[in-house]
């Protein structure tokens, strides 16, 4: 990468330990009962399914958050993080219930909130959060957190029953979804979750959403010569401001309309399409009958070692997100078309959109290249410099010390 390009760091589990457990000391004055991590993701296609009973392909990064986290012996919990300027938070299990939690909070203590609340025997503790995933940049930093403290509690208050298997990580996921549209109220899908805590490294996790079934795909991109560049856009990201959940809204009376619970259950697009006649559901429904299509596309050619045609999948991605999904931004339109233009093998907007973070498929050693054009563009737009990193598809959450 050229010196003025900024590459995000991720940490090892050596220095997010110790960020998280210096943290926790300087601010309880003892030493954490562990330290759990949990990773960032991104999603290399598939976008906008997980609500509607489609396919994703998310991968985890080796970017993660660490949650030094100790039980106490009564109802109290005490938050500290690096994430912001924010105070150290202290207050009650119930405090972190709906309506109650609100930011990086809900996202922290949610899940306490609703393991207990589905029986679980939780109590209070301490928990000191230190982070590499960048915020905001749609890389999933709050679903990073959430399943980092709810590994934390499932170890530290129920044996780590629920994180030693697929079957018991497919509960705290789905509890993490319930404090991200209970507790934080943002009404996302399960995606993100899935991604932290049951990916395995050197895979990518194709997700099933009718079932919450997963399939564990290699995706190695040393051996095909390739390289998957994330461009944060350090465009402001917010899913919780109402758009994400209208675009949920939009897709949910479509398929009412046509009889069906999720529009991936559609056997006939075209017939399906033809009989809607509000056109914002019209276009909704088209992005995700030809996502779900480009997903199974892109599944075949991984599987088939033939990552280095993908591209124009990810490309059709994109424009489908742009124009039907209406999901994009300028910021990330401008990302994927400067690294198209400095050959990139396709590029696609990741996440939920609305500003975050683009993927570009890169022949291995063009990353600096291809961000130095990125970054051209962006300042010829009079954009906020982008910053880089380059995706490994790494571990899923766990304990770390
Ligand atoms: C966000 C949500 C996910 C998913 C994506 C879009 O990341 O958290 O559940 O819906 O947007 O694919």
């Amino acid at each position: 990468m050229s010196n003025h390009l900024s590459l995000l760091p991720a940490w090892d589990d050596a220095e997010g330990v110790r960020r998280a457990s210096d943290l926790f000391l300087a601010t309880y004055g003892s030493r954490p009962d562990g330290v759990w991590a949990a990773p960032g993701r991104v999603n290399l296609i598939g976008e906008h399914l997980d609500y509607n009973g489609g396919f994703s392909l998310p991968f985890a990064l080796p970017h993660r958050t660490f949650v030094a986290l100790a039980r106490r012996d009564d109802e109290f919990v005490r938050l500290v993080s690096d994430l912001g300027a924010d105070e150290p938070w202290t207050g009650s299990l119930d405090d972190l219930g709906p309506g109650r939690a609100a930011g990086w909070i809900a996202y922290a203590g949610g899940p306490a909130w609703v393991l207990r609340d589905e029986g679980l025997p939780v109590g209070g503790f301490d928990a000191a959060i230190a982070s590499c995933v960048p915020l905001g940049a749609g890389l999933s930093s709050s679903a990073a957190l959430e399943t980092a403290v709810a590994l934390a509690l499932d170890e530290l208050f129920h044996d780590g029953t629920l994180g030693a298997d697929d079957a018991g990580r497919t509960r705290l996921a789905a509890a993490c979804v319930r404090a991200e549209n209970e507790v934080a109220g943002a009404a996302t899908g399960g995606m993100d979750q899935a991604a932290a805590l049951r990916t395995t490294a050197g895979h990518a996790l194709l997700i099933d959403s009718r079932d919450a079934s997963v399939r564990q795909v290699p995706l190695d991109l040393d051996a095909a010569g390739l390289a998957v560049l994330v461009i944060d856009t350090r465009a402001p990201h917010a899913l919780a401001d109402g758009q994400y959940a209208s675009r949920r809204a939009a897709c949910e009376r479509a398929a009412a309309r046509l009889a069906v619970r999720t529009l991936c259950e559609v056997a006939d697009p075209e017939a399906a399409l033809a009989r809607l006649d509000d056109p914002e559901e019209v276009r909704r429904a088209r992005h995700v009958f030809t996502e779900q299509e480009r997903v199974r596309r892109v599944i075949d050619l991984v599987s088939a070692s033939r990552l280095s045609k993908i591209g124009p999948d990810l490309d059709g991605s994109h424009a489908s997100l742009a124009g039907d999904y209406e999901v994009s931004c300028r910021e990330l339109d401008v990302a994927v078309s400067a690294a198209r233009d400095a050959g990139a093998r396709g590029a696609r907007m990741t996440g939920g959109g609305f500003g975050g973070s683009a993927i570009a498929l890169v022949e291995r050693g063009a990353e600096s290249r291809v961000a130095d054009a990125v970054a051209s563009a962006f300042a010829e737009h009079g954009f906020n410099p982008p910053a880089f990193l380059v995706a490994r598809a790494s571990a899923p959450g766990g304990r770390v010390a």
